[in-house]
């Protein structure tokens, strides 16, 4: 084996040091996939630590994707890796000289930006769909409803009739007539009357949350985050080298109590359909966390990801509608209604930040591209927008529907949250069942991708507290492939032997399990 050395007098356990450098090791290379390790009993012998410790960070390593544990022949790198989007070549990106010790390598990580090293930088955007039969991948829209037609006569038109823009550079903050037609469209959806000065166009959300970042965040500063959280979100805090600060969650939303001691200065939320959990915020904690940042000079940032799709009542008024705008950094993507490869967002912020904002965004990239905005406005103001969100929304709720009928058939009453909105909900096990990452396992083998909240691109802060969540996203499929999905995981589980609620007199199952769920459900 490589040379691993400990570190004694570190603050980070020999089991996360051991970890981290095997891990290091695999993302430089070093460790090539199909690599056979030493057994955990020679590696504990060689570094004279218990046996249970190097037992504890394979496990960790094999359910991330690291090293796959075959009983009877052993532990190997895996192939492929959850990590082989950082190829040699790419990593020159960041400066990393490539170096033969795996402790080296670990160290540096430890000394740099740590998240600049970190593979997660680029796994959450190149997650390639997945080789299932039956994805419930938690994703952006579903490409077989893009609006093809009209895009292509709008972009046909544009560039025939005004391609002298191109030429030239357009505002930072982005086209005007864009910018009017998100002002209305958040006007008319989520309650907020704004300006359309106040919208900044962005390359998605990402962008707004990396211009809010290079605004406020530095070594110093905390950002308060619900832990689960959008792993985009906190890699950016990370790499402007702020410190997350985690808020639980429970059935109302965010803990706002938990902020009291934080020392936070910026808050990021996703109070219409929290992501991973699918809880939505309470009104009372909407009125909380809004008084709490006024009162302590903080800005919330609410990422509204998902809000164009609610299925069941209207959705709760956005953060940024209640407080006349003062101290919410309110941000929207058209990732998931027309497609993430657009890379169109924007932020609305209050009227202090329209001139700081403008500037970053200047200085980032000198604004959005002109022919994607103008495309895109023409989309909004000529009416399909609006017919497109209402089509996904219909086609969305059918498969949402369709699963939940199915799992209330197959598994009785289901504990499930965030079926109210969005494109995906979240499953927590029932106890008997095993763990998620083991029924991960269970649905791969039947050809059906689920997902564990961190597989779901969910960043936690210490332990999980959600080893019985998986992420069931469902706008990828028709109803049809969804209830498929769920009868192929039901028969997975039982072949492992599990106690799933049987079937008889399944209309009686699926009506009583239907009022359960509207009990059970977080909303
Ligand atoms: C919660 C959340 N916020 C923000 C984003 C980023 O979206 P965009 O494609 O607009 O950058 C995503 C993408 O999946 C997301 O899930």
């Amino acid at each position: 084996m490589f040379p691993l050395h400990l570190d004694p007098s570190s603050a980070l356990t020999l089991q996360t040091q051991i970890y981290e450098k095997i891990r290091a090791a695999i993302v430089a290379g070093v460790l090539r996939p199909r690599t056979s390790l030493p057994s955990s009993r020679e590696v504990a012998r060689e570094l004279k630590v218990s046996r249970n410790t190097i037992v504890l960070a394979f496990e960790r390593l094999a359910n991330e994707g690291y090293l796959k544990m075959r009983s009877g022949s052993g532990t190997f790198v895996a192939d492929p890796l959850p990590d082989d989007c950082v190829s040699p070549a790419s990593r020159t990106f960041v400066k990393v000289d490539v170096v033969s010790s795996a402790s080296a390598i670990a160290d540096r990580e430890v000394m740099h930006p740590p998240v600049l090293l970190k593979a997660e930088t680029l796994r959450m955007v190149q997650q390639g769909i997945g080789d299932h039969q039956i994805d419930f991948r938690y994703c952006s829209a579903n490409w077989r409803n893009f609006p093809l037609r009209e895009w292509r006569q709008f972009l046909i038109e544009n560039i025939s009739r005004t391609s002298a823009n191109i030429s030239g550079y357009g505002p930072p903050e982005g086209l005007l007539e864009l910018r009017q037609a998100i002002a209305e469209h958040v006007s008319a959806n989520r309650a907020i009357a704004v300006d359309p000065e106040q919208v900044i166009v962005t390359a998605g959300a990402q962008e707004a949350l990396n211009l809010v970042s290079r605004l406020f965040v530095q070594p110093s500063v905390r950002i308060a985050v619900e832990s689960p959280c959008y792993r985009g979100a906190a890699l950016v805090f990370q790499s402007y080298g702020g410190t997350l600060v985690p808020l639980p969650l429970d059935d109302q939303g965010a803990q706002i109590e938990s902020l009291e001691a934080s020392g936070a200065t910026l808050i990021y939320v996703t109070p219409s359909h929290q992501f991973p959990t699918g809880v939505t915020m309470s009104r009372r904690r909407r009125f909380e966390l809004l008084s709490w940042a006024e009162r302590n000079g903080a800005y919330i940032i609410e990422d509204d990801y998902d809000s164009d799709f609610r299925y069941d009542g209207p959705p709760l008024a956005a953060l940024a509608g209640l407080n006349h705008n003062t101290s919410v950094i309110y941000l929207g993507t058209f990732s998931k209604s027309v497609g993430s490869g657009l890379r169109t967002g924007y932020a609305i912020v209050p009227r202090q930040l329209i001139e700081p904002m403008r500037r970053v965004k200047g200085l980032a990239n000198c604004g959005h591209p002109w022919i994607e905005q103008v495309v895109l406005a023409d989309f909004i103001n000529r009416g399909g927008f609006g017919r497109h969100l209402r089509r996904i929304r219909q086609a969305y709720g059918q498969t949402r529907s369709a699963l939940l009928k199915a799992m209330n058939e197959h598994f009785g009453p289901v504990e499930i949250s965030g079926a109210a909105g969005g494109m995906h909900i979240m499953w927590t096990l029932p106890s008997n069942y095993p763990t998620a990452s083991e029924v991960l396992a269970i649905a791969a083998a039947e050809g059906v991708g689920v997902y564990t909240i961190d597989r779901a691109g969910a960043h936690e802060i210490g332990p999980t507290r959600y080893p019985r969540a998986l992420v069931l996203g469902y706008a990828l499929l028709t109803p049809k492939a969804a209830k498929e999905g769920v009868a192929r995981i039901s028969n997975g589980l039982r072949r492992a032997g599990v106690t799933v609620s049987a079937l008889p007199g399944r209309g009686e199952i699926a009506r009583k399990a239907r009022n359960d769920l509207s009990v059970r459900a977080f909303r």
